[in-house]
């Protein structure tokens, strides 16, 4: 027999935590990319669970996080959850052998993120991503290119702030996770993440960093400014989920500048020249904004020990540390405290 067929073909099983519109986002970039089978479902009610993922195939359901990591058949959990679970799941999923896709932001501090580090060094096959689903565009990919073709950067704005529903709860006196300390939410928490996450990914660490919130009555902050200084340039981040902002980001030369719709999800990306030229970046924007990374990390996990593969996750995983880090001093700068610190 041929070595052809000896290769036996094997979907990548799944299990997900989290049965909200995310994980539907989740589900149809798995489907789309066409190697993942859903098999197993946590909610904190089994009936919900089973509700939720029988439709999209899953047979196994489960209300007890034990019980689902330890008889659960999956190769890679999903952790959808408010963001101060992603935690203790993560090391339940790493300590039973399972790959993780964990919602951004992964943890809340530095603290956390060494502790997974070292639980993951205990279980070597295991590999730990995070869903920052905008920088694995071919758009976002393209920014990164042309920006090491600009001769000199002197900064930028990096803009995202949309009104959440969820907001609304808050103005009538109810509770949402998202604007929860409890639940480490947050402006900063949220659609912060993804400017966060685009500073580091196009200028590396900054020397310094400071945040300025709008805070609101929950003790949380609903929108902000943070500013990166790095050795030539400042970086402005522009965020929040209480109010609509219609800004582009941009990226500063000389005369030249790099003009983005928007940096979590980026349509389009211009580069006008020093003559102020316009020449529009071209790539594939996919229908799912999370199919990119899906497809990026089914790589992964099919060959998690190829070697360019490692190579992706090596990068994957020292961005998160940094944009952990980054989000952890933002918020001391600004006396946001969660309640466990
Ligand atoms: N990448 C993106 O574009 C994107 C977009 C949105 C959100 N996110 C991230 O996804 C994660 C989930 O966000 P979300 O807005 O979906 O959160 P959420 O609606 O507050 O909760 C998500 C799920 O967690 C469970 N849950 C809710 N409240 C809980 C509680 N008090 N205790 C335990 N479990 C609870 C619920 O599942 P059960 O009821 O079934 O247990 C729910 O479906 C966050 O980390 C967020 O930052 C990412």
């Amino acid at each position: 027999m041929t070595e052809l067929f000896q290769e036996v073909w094997r979907m990548l099983k799944l299990g997900i935590i989290g049965t909200h519109w995310i994980t539907d986002q989740l589900l149809d970039a798995a489907v789309q990319n066409g190697h993942w089978q859903l098999t197993s479902v946590y909610s904190r009610d089994r009936q919900r669970a089973q509700d939720y993922g029988q439709p999209h195939g899953a047979t196994a359901f489960y209300d007890n996080l034990d019980d689902f990591f330890m008889n659960g058949d999956f190769d890679v959990v999903y952790v959808a959850s408010p963001n101060a679970l992603h935690y203790q799941q993560v090391r339940q999923a790493i300590e039973n052998d399972k790959h993780v896709i964990v919602e951004k932001p992964a943890f809340t501090n530095p603290d956390e993120f060494s502790q997974i580090e070292a639980l993951l060094q205990a279980h070597p096959a295991v590999r730990l991503v995070e869903a920052a689903r905008h920088i694995h565009t071919p758009l976002f990919k393209q920014v990164q290119a042309q920006l090491g073709q600009m001769a000199t950067i002197q900064g930028a704005t990096l803009t995202f702030m949309k009104y959440s529903s969820r907001y609304d709860q808050v103005l009538a006196g109810e509770q949402s996770n998202v604007f929860s300390l409890d639940f480490a939410g947050g402006a900063l928490q949220d659609l912060g993440v993804y400017p966060v996450y685009a500073a580091a990914a196009l200028f590396g660490e900054p020397n310094s960093v400071v945040y300025f919130p709008t805070m609101i009555e929950t003790g949380a902050d609903g929108k902000g400014v943070a500013i990166l200084t790095y050795d030539d340039f400042e970086v402005t981040l522009n965020f929040g989920k209480i109010a609509n902002s219609h800004l582009p980001s941009e990226v500063y030369g000389l005369k030249d500048t790099l003009v983005m719709d928007n940096i979590a999800d980026m349509t389009t990306a211009t580069y006008y020249d020093a003559e102020q030229t316009a020449h529009a970046l071209t790539a594939e924007v996919a229908e799912n904004s999370m199919r990119p990374e899906i497809d990026a990390f089914t790589a992964l996990f099919e060959a998690s020990n190829d070697l360019n593969q490692l190579k992706n996750y090596e990068t994957w995983f020292k961005l998160s540390r940094l944009v952990n880090s980054l989000l952890y001093t933002l918020r001391q700068s600004a006396g946001i405290k969660f309640p466990n610190e």
